[in-house]
C-alpha cells in the first residue's frame, strides 16, 4: 500500500538530539554486545537521519523500501531494529505495518496518539514503552529549524512479547532549546 504525505508535517526531519534518545532506548533493549544494525525506513531527500544513525551504530546500507518490506525480507537484511520518525498523517497504517514486521522498533508520534483508539488496539499486543519529554519536540527541514507542530510528541517503543504491557514514562528533554 502506497503512503501518501499529506501535510507539511509529513517532511519534518528528527533533531540529532532525539536521534540520540531513539537510540539511547535501542540501546537499553539490546543485550547483546555487537552494535545492532539499525533500519530508518522512512528517509527524507538529504538522508541526515540515515547518515547519522549510520555513523552513531554500525549500520550497514539496508536496501529496503518501505512499500515492499516484508517480515521475512527485514530479518533476510539483517536489520534488528527500527527507528524512526513516520509520516505522521499515515501514522495507522505505520504502526499497522511495524507491528506486522516483528521488529522491535522506536518511532516519533503525537503524544495524543496514546489516546487512539487504534492505538489502544495495538496496545494489547507486545511490550509498549512511550517515552514523554518535559517538552515539544522540534524538528528541521534540510536543516532548517521549522516551526514546532502545536501537540506534544513522544518516542514509543515497541518489543514483541507474548503479553501485552504498557509503560509510560516522563523525563527531562535535555535540549537547550
Ligand atoms: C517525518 S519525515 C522523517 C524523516 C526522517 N526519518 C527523520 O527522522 O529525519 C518522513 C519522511 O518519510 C518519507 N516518506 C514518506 N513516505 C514514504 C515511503 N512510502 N517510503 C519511504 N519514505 C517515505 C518522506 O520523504 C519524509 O521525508
Amino acid at each position: 500500500m502506497m503512503l501518501h504525505q499529506n501535510t507539511v508535517g509529513d517532511t519534518f526531519e528528527t533533531e540529532p538530539v532525539d536521534l540520540e534518545y531513539m537510540l539511547a532506548i535501542v540501546k537499553d533493549h539490546c543485550s547483546s554486545l555487537s552494535v545492532p544494525v539499525v533500519w530508518d525506513p522512512f528517509v527524507a531527500p538529504g538522508s541526515a537521519s540515515q547518515r547519522y544513525i549510520a555513523q552513531r551504530v554500525n549500520t550497514p546500507a539496508v536496501q529496503l523500501a518501505w512499500e515492499l518490506a516484508t517480515h521475512d525480507g527485514v530479518r533476510d537484511a539483517g536489520v534488528q531494529y527500527i527507528v524512526t520518525n513516520p509520516p505522521f498523517s499515515n501514522k495507522s497504517e505505520v504502526l499497522r505495518k511495524l507491528l506486522h514486521l516483528g521488529l522491535p522498533f522506536v518511532v516519533i508520534l503525537p503524544t495524543a496518539t496514546m489516546q487512539r483508539v487504534f492505538m489502544q488496539d495495538f496496545f494489547k499486543n507486545g511490550y509498549w514503552r512511550v517515552m514523554i519529554p518535559n517538552r515539544f519536540l522540534r524538528f528541521h527541514v534540510g536543516g532548517r529549524r521549522c516551526h514546532s507542530p502545536p501537540f506534544p510528541s513522544a518516542f514509543y517503543f515497541w518489543t514483541p512479547s507474548v503479553q501485552g504491557h504498557v509503560s509510560v514514562h516522563f523525563f527531562d528533554h535535555l535540549s537547550e532549546n
